[in-house]
């Protein structure tokens, strides 16, 4: 039986999750990808500007599970563009070694597939669902599922060309509530060999606004053999477990709720093993986890680049916190790895993590939008021609798609 919760305790739970059970034994399975098993069932979404190898090692640090790289251009990587290249990047102790690919091309794809498998990758997905105006305008990311015969060729070409590195593809419900396309992605996807298809339960036109909508996860279990992966709004790690029993999906996908919050990724691990979360942690020690961060960045990046990148995720480290919003003002002045060292060490390091940070969105806006496609792209759903690129690599970084 799976355990009672002790609802009591859990006053660093919200609300919404205080009565949910832990994981009992043998509840839940190791997410199977190909020939790797993952456990817990927990992926780190790809999130460009966001998923790069130090804070995937950070994240790694405190859980388990498969961290995916964030997005990189099949055309940038293939031009050995530099700062792909290294976005693309991982070390030694990254394993599995996880990359997210787009394109919008089959045979760009499956060279950069070729290409990663001789460097060693261990799994590779394929971004679906970038919602992005100047993206789906071309034709590209959340557009592409419209024409099932270009998808097709896509993860065919994948599949093809990565032996027995397990090829998965990351979608949208679709385009608007008028055209979705998940359930076209799911077959194709298992047809042409994808070892599993996560969904990011919303439309290109929701953007990131609104609820996540599981039922179309559950609906989409049903429908498809290979592993579901359900993704969108899993901000506490007890929402994983809602989400894996209200769906009967195989894996989650973890985007926004660990944005200034790698911890979580320990809390997952716990309550699949059936252990109550611990608690999150005080401003002291979420000082200490932003040093390491920033650390990490400067190692990888440069001082200059990492401080930069240091902004947001000093918004997100101490979101909710008492006068977080004066501090942040000053940690965006901030160029130098010693001048946030000297800022946070002012820090009261006793204040208990804000309940109201738990919940609290971060990474995007709630605005929605109408997606913009190329002209008459819905008279022939069956073309398979790929569209022309839409951006160059240098610009794929802001796109922040899916
Ligand atoms: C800053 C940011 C960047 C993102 N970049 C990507 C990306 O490169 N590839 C992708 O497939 N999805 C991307 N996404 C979408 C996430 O992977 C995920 O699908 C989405 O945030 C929903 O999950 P969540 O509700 O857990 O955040 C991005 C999201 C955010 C917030």
């Amino acid at each position: 039986m799976a355990s009672s919760p002790q609802s009591s305790g859990r006053s660093h739970v919200s609300e919404t999750n205080r009565e949910v059970a832990l994981a009992h034994a043998g509840e839940f399975e190791a997410l199977a990808l190909g020939p790797l098993r993952i456990w817990p069932p927990v992926v780190l979404a790809p999130m460009a500007g966001v998923t790069n190898y130090p804070f995937r090692a950070l994240c790694r640090e405190f859980g388990a599970g498969l961290y995916v790289s964030e997005m990189i251009t099949a055309r940038g990587y293939l031009n050995n563009n530099r700062r792909t290249v290294l976005l693309a990047s991982s070390r030694e102790d990254e394993r599995p070694r996880s990359v997210q690919i787009y394109s919008s091309d089959p045979r760009d794809a499956g060279e950069m597939v070729a290409r990663l498998v001789e460097d060693g990758v261990d799994h590779v997905d394929l971004n679906l669902g970038c919602p992005v105006r100047k993206v789906t305008a071309h034709g590209g990311g959340a557009a592409i599922p419209v024409k099932p015969k270009l998808l097709a060729h896509l993860v065919g070409a994948m599949v093809r060309n990565a032996g027995r590195v397990p090829v998965t593809i990351k979608v949208r419900k679709g385009i608007d509530a008028e055209l979705l396309t998940y359930r076209d992605a799911g077959r194709v996807a298992e047809e042409e060999g994808a070892s599993a298809i996560g969904l990011h339960a919303r439309t290109a036109a929701q953007l990131y606004s609104g609820e996540a909508d599981w039922e179309a996860i559950a609906d989409l279990k049903s429908r498809c053999s290979i592993p579901v992966l359900g993704n969108g709004d899993i901000w506490e790690s007890l929402d994983a477990l809602r989400m894996m029993r209200a769906t009967g999906c195989d894996g989650v996908i973890v985007g926004r709720g660990c944005l200034g919050r790698p911890w979580l990724f320990r809390e997952l691990a716990q309550v699949f093993d059936g252990r109550e979360p611990q608690l999150p942690p005080n401003l002291g020690e979420v000082r200490a986890v932003m040093l390491d961060h920033a650390r990490r960045l400067v190692e990888f990046f440069g001082e200059p680049t990492a401080l930069q990148q240091m902004r947001k995720w000093t918004a997100w480290y101490t979101k909710g916190f008492r006068n977080s919003a004066a501090l942040r003002e000053r940690l965006h002045q901030v160029t130098r790895l010693g001048e946030l060292e000297a800022l946070l060490a002012g820090v009261d390091a006793s204040e208990p993590f804000p309940a109201s940070a738990l919940r609290a969105h971060r990474g995007k806006s709630g605005r929605t939008q109408k997606v913009s496609l190329p002209q008459g792209y819905l008279d022939d759903r069956d073309d398979a021609t790929p569209p022309c690129e839409a951006f160059d690599a240098a610009e794929a970084e802001s796109l922040e798609g899916g």
